[in-house]
């Protein structure tokens, strides 16, 4: 008899409870508060400070247009194929030229290609976090880090942060008894609170890790977007091979590109990679070539430099625009580069509460409490200064200004 196609479907009458097929981890996974907010932030009238964008009118299409063409006419069946884990060798060697220029010694193994710097933040997760194990933060911090982390259940120890970055006598306090996995640190232009660590805090910040014997984790996404001021060296030159070192192309080229990459000793590399194969078992071969090939062009110098002046002059647009606007009582830091600002309101005033009056207001921002990992901070909030057009900067804080007048009183 010949068999029947489509077959007949076999009838049941089973639903399966899959709520309650979940694993453990899965209590620990949230859904972010920035996406629900960033939907609200999307509706056309609301000029939003809260996503962590880029301007996209700077993005180089031109130049992605003609690396991805030159790409597959002269490698193509390459950049369609699997790859290997660690990443486009060619690539990893221009990584480690560029990184040798601000001063990191390094070699093509000690490089590791992610899907932005969000994925090795999880791959570091999975191969140094037992449950239980304590880590180290700042206060804030970065939520994308807390996000990936809470999964695999460590006590998280946060650390103060302030105009100078993370508190150093409040470190060494919970170094002494706390005995954590690593330390994270966000030395350049925080996320959330564009603060650069001083280079008198870098030193001691080394020096209290070789004396506790505390590895590092340096996530640096911005370093390149220094506006004014001057650099600092980053922590990977400091204290060298006790530092796992973080970058991403997605705010000097795109963050749609999904590409950062880890600088570490080759057993870490190693490590990662077996975590990475499980994950995805490569990045996107093509994106990587592509990249390169933008990289080969040397514009990123170019590129960059238009990026601070255009970053530069929104962050000063907003910093006046808010002396004017705001009311007595809110404070706000004043960074040298990177894409956000941190804003203090009295006490009193809680900003998960204030973002519905801003929504109705038609201003959306980041109430500051989701970066903390004890969900303290209620008195703050984050603003992106990259990626609204000057004029909506200008008309934005005047709207939030009004939203802060009424609250304050
Ligand atoms: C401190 C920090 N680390 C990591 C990331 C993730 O970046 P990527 O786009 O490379 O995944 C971000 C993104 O905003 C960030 O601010």
């Amino acid at each position: 008899m010949e068999a029947k196609f489509p077959p007949e479907p076999v009838m049941t009458d089973v639903t399966t409870a899959w709520d309650d097929k979940f694993c453990d981890r899965c209590k620990m996974m949230s859904s972010s508060i920035i996406r629900e907010i960033l939907k609200f932030a999307q509706m056309p009238d609301v000029i939003s400070f809260a996503g962590g964008l880029p301007a996209p009118e700077l993005f180089p299409i031109r130049e992605f247009e003609e690396a991805c063409a030159h790409v597959l006419k002269t490698d193509g069946q390459r950049a369609l194929q699997y790859s290997m884990t660690e990443g486009y060798g060619p690539l990893k060697e221009a990584l480690a030229e560029r990184m040798g220029k601000y001063g990191v010694t390094t070699g093509p193994n000690n490089i590791l290609l992610t899907n932005g710097s969000q994925q090795a933040l999880d791959l570091l997760g999975r191969v140094f976090i037992d449950p239980g194990d304590v880590i180290v933060t700042g206060k804030p911090t970065y939520l994308g880090a807390l996000q990936a982390w809470k999964v695999y259940r460590p006590r998280i120890v946060g650390i103060p942060v302030d105009d100078e970055g993370m508190q150093m006598d409040a470190l060494e306090a919970a170094l002494k008894t706390e005995n954590p996995k690593f330390i994270y640190i966000l030395p350049n232009f925080h996320n959330p609170m564009g603060v650069t660590l001083t280079l008198e805090r870098r030193k001691k910040l080394v020096e209290l890790a070789a004396k506790y014997g505390t590895p590092l984790i340096e996530d640096d996404p911005y370093g390149e977007l220094r506006f004014e001021g001057k650099d600092l060296p980053p922590i990977v030159v400091l204290h060298r091979e006790n530092v796992i070192y973080l970058s991403t192309f997605s705010k000097i080229l795109a963050p749609g590109i999904r590409l950062g990459w880890v600088v570490a000793p080759e057993n870490i590399v190693r490590k990662l990679v077996l975590a990475k194969q499980g994950t995805d078992l490569h990045t996107s071969t093509l994106i990587q070539m592509i990249t390169h090939d933008i990289v080969k062009r040397g514009i990123l110098k170019a590129h960059t430099k238009e990026i601070k002046r255009v970053y530069g002059e929104r962050r000063h647009l907003m910093t006046t625009s808010m002396e004017e606007h705001f009311p007595e009582g809110v404070t706000w830091t004043k960074p040298e580069g990177g894409l956000f600002m941190w804003v203090r309101t009295p006490e009193h005033i809680n900003c998960m509460e204030l973002l519905e009056t801003a929504i109705e207001n038609k201003v959306a921002f980041v109430p500051g409490t989701v970066f903390y990992p004890d969900e303290t901070g209620l008195n703050t909030l984050r603003l992106n200064f990259s990626n609204a057009q000057p004029d909506k900067i200008i008309e934005g804080i005047a709207r939030l200004g009004r939203v802060l007048r009424e609250a304050i009183g």
